[in-house]
């Protein structure tokens, strides 16, 4: 059987604040994610959603345990490894929706290619068209509406086509029809393209949509594998 695309194990990660106890987020998180998979991981606020997510992304270091990559273990990757993985790899999409607010939409959707300094195929125009946003490529995210930016948001996590998309609460700051529109938009484009989905949340519902949720509580995952 071939390795998980992206595997977790024992992860632990703590917060030192000056004069106080350490604050103890994760201890001992394990997740693998077949390639391919969508899967949601639920918790309440503070759970450490965010930490894992940033964790995983390599943006920031855990204190122990070992994150694995297609069966590579990460252990030895320096600043720059990491760097050529998140940009090849992965795509972020955040509930803020993080557009450049200077970039039109279509500089926006492209902006990951010319970071990477890597040419873009027509093909990127299909998913400006699939986001539903052909009619307003030449906008500013301020001139959009919160569902409109993240659909933007959406299309320039697939662009350079990665394997991975880490969503953190995509939906958080959309309400009800333009939350599951976001939401449906999202898992149908990556499932269209094969791709694997890890999506944190606090919305037991949002997570209901997505797949079979693991559970993040006293820093460790639990949850029905499907
Ligand atoms: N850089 C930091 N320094 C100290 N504590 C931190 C830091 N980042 C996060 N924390 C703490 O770690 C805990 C988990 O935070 P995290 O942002 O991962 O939670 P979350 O599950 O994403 O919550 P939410 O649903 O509110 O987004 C919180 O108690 C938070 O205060
Ligand atoms: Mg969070």
């Amino acid at each position: 059987m071939s390795a998980p695309l992206l595997e977790v194990r024992d992860l632990h990660k703590s917060y030192q604040l000056k004069g106080r106890p350490a604050l103890e987020i994760l201890h001992g998180i394990d997740l693998q994610l077949p390639a391919g998979e969508c899967r949601p991981i639920c918790g309440r606020s503070g759970a450490g959603k965010s930490t894992l997510l940033h964790i995983l992304g390599g943006l920031e270091n855990p204190d122990r345990g070992e994150i694995l990559w297609k069966g590579e273990s990460t252990r030895g990757w320096d600043r720059s490894r990491w760097a050529i993985w998140r940009r090849k790899a992965v795509g972020f999409v955040f509930q803020s929706y993080h557009l450049i607010p200077e970039l039109t939409v279509e500089e926006n959707i492209r902006l990951p290619a010319m970071l990477a300094g890597v040419p873009l195929e027509e093909s990127w125009e299909d998913l400006l068209d699939e986001v539903g946003m052909t009619l307003r490529r030449d906008h500013l995210p301020a001139e959009l509406s919160g569902g409109e930016q993240q659909r933007v948001a959406v299309a320039r996590a697939l662009v350079l086509e990665p394997e991975l998309i880490l969503a953190d609460e995509p939906t958080g700051n959309l309400d009800g029809a333009s939350a599951s529109a976001v939401l449906d938009l999202l898992v149908k484009m990556v499932r269209q393209r094969q791709k694997s989905l890890l999506l944190v949340t606090h919305d037991e519902t949002v997570a209901g949509r997505v797949g079979t949720p693991l559970r993040i509580a006293d820093g460790r995952l639990a949850g029905n594998r499907s």
